[in-house]
């Protein structure tokens, strides 16, 4: 069977305005309302006279030169909520700081150790956030995950409480970017949860103040970080979760994001994997070094997802060059999933210098193709099935990549060498799976 794919770059492009770069569902309705803020967002500051302007894109340069150091590829670690949620333990961060170590995963880039929601204690006398019972001493823990060659990350909110419901940031922003520098963190997720019933009071029925005071609460955040890192010169990742709300990948750097969730919560089945990956189309042009678009995290080893499952969503994050943030139990991770997780070409793809994210070229029904520019004149052509039965006879469709007449390929999961093909070339690609190239 000769399969007809259709151009959809342009086509989506329009949609994307209307909502349909983020999926389906509730998120559509969140992002009609984003794109009609999106023009003030782009370019705060960047209004008035020449001055103020020339000024404004100098900062702004100053901003983005800022972020590229701390994130300049797309941060790659584990983070305990996909798998742990609200269990996870001080003895579970320092059994998976060892076990990044001994399976390789260390080495092969991923090295934040991320804490998630429920490590809150209360507050003391002074306002000075403590860890609650499952984590003793955050400071001897960063000490310990250090020791490995490893970094520490933690989460919090801008909002009173977390969306655990345990102590958030607000009001104390400083006082915990100050005690999480003291603590030796690297990373901090901040989660918008409650921050919303404050947007809801402060401004109500009134989506661009709310707007500003989301931005405005991220940006507070972010002026503390800069303030600790100043004392330790110890850098923090900066990693916004509003769920894509507002279209933040048009202001996330001008509040200092590294990296910013463009969905709501990933959950360990293909559906929702394919649903979030597939609906990055259009995005691409927002991510670069510093500043990164974030599907969620991994379920790659989670949940019932078969080989060729966990094949795909590595491979779609990989073009998406997307955080690679593991979200499985490293104490039962086996050499399969280890191979899915730690496959170099795959990372490296993810990882390449380059920077470009990567973005749908062709689709028709369940079979859609993706490319990423990569270093060295070369480029990851992926071409998934998301459909139910495997899809004979799939090309390459070479030209509206750009590519003209044969290029020399290698086929990423296979680990082999094709040789010169061109666009006669075909392949069959299993249900829910994926082939991978990179060409040049
Ligand atoms: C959600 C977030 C999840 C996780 C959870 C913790 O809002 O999207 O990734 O952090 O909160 O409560």
């Amino acid at each position: 069977m000769r399969v007809r794919l259709l151009m959809l770059k342009a086509g989506c492009l329009v949609l994307f305005a209307a909502g349909c770069a983020v999926g389906a569902g509730a998120q559509v309705s969140q992002n009609v309302q984003a794109v009609q803020l999106t023009q003030e967002a782009q370019a705060p500051g960047v209004v008035g006279t020449h001055g103020a302007r020339a000024k404004a894109a100098k900062e702004q340069a100053q901003r983005a030169a800022a972020l590229a150091k701390i994130a300049p590829a797309p941060p790659m670690g584990w983070n305990s909520w996909n798998f742990f949620a609200g269990k996870v333990t001080d003895k579970d961060i320092r059994d998976t700081a060892n076990l990044l170590v001994s399976s390789g995963m260390r080495d092969a880039g991923y090295v934040y150790v991320n804490i998630d929601d429920t490590w809150e204690g209360e507050r003391d006398a002074s306002g000075h956030i403590q860890s609650n019972s499952k984590f003793p001493d955050m400071k001897a823990l960063a000490e310990y995950v250090h020791s490995k060659g490893l970094k520490l990350g933690i989460y919090s909110s801008p909002g009173a409480k977390t969306c655990a419901r345990y102590e958030g940031s607000l009001g104390h922003e400083e006082q915990d970017a100050e005690t999480y520098a003291e603590w030796g963190i690297d990373y901090l997720k901040y989660d918008l949860c409650s921050y919303r019933t404050v947007m809801q009071q402060q401004a109500p029925n009134d989506p661009q103040a709310q707007n500003r005071l989301m931005r405005a609460a991220y940006e507070t955040m972010h002026q503390a970080l800069l303030k600790a890192t100043a004392k330790t010169g110890r850098p923090i990742v900066y990693s916004l979760c509003q769920y894509g709300w507002d279209s933040v990948w048009q202001w996330g750097p001008s509040v200092g994001a590294n990296l910013w969730r463009t969905t709501g919560d990933i959950s360990a089945n293909f559906d929702r994997i394919s649903e979030i990956g597939r609906g990055q189309a259009g995005l691409a042009k927002f991510a670069g070094p510093g500043h990164w678009n974030d599907p969620d995290m991994l379920e790659v080893g989670n949940g019932k997802l078969t080989h060729d499952e966990n094949v795909t969503h590595m491979t779609l994050w990989a073009m998406l060059a997307a955080p690679l943030i593991a979200g499985n139990n490293l104490t039962q991770m086996t050499p399969e999933i280890g191979a899915v997780l730690m496959n170099k070409e795959a990372i490296a793809i993810d990882q390449d210098a380059l920077g470009r994210q990567g973005d749908r070229i062709f689709a028709e029904g369940p079979v859609e193709i993706w490319a990423k520019p990569l270093t060295g004149g070369r480029t990851a052509i992926a071409i998934f099935n998301f459909g139910e039965s495997a899809m004979r006879g799939i090309g390459l469709h070479l030209k509206q990549m750009g590519l003209h007449g044969k290029v020399t390929a290698r086929d990423v999961w296979a680990g082999k060498d094709l040789g010169k093909i061109g666009d006669d070339w075909r392949t069959i690609v299993p249900r829910h799976g994926v082939v991978l190239l990179v060409v040049w």
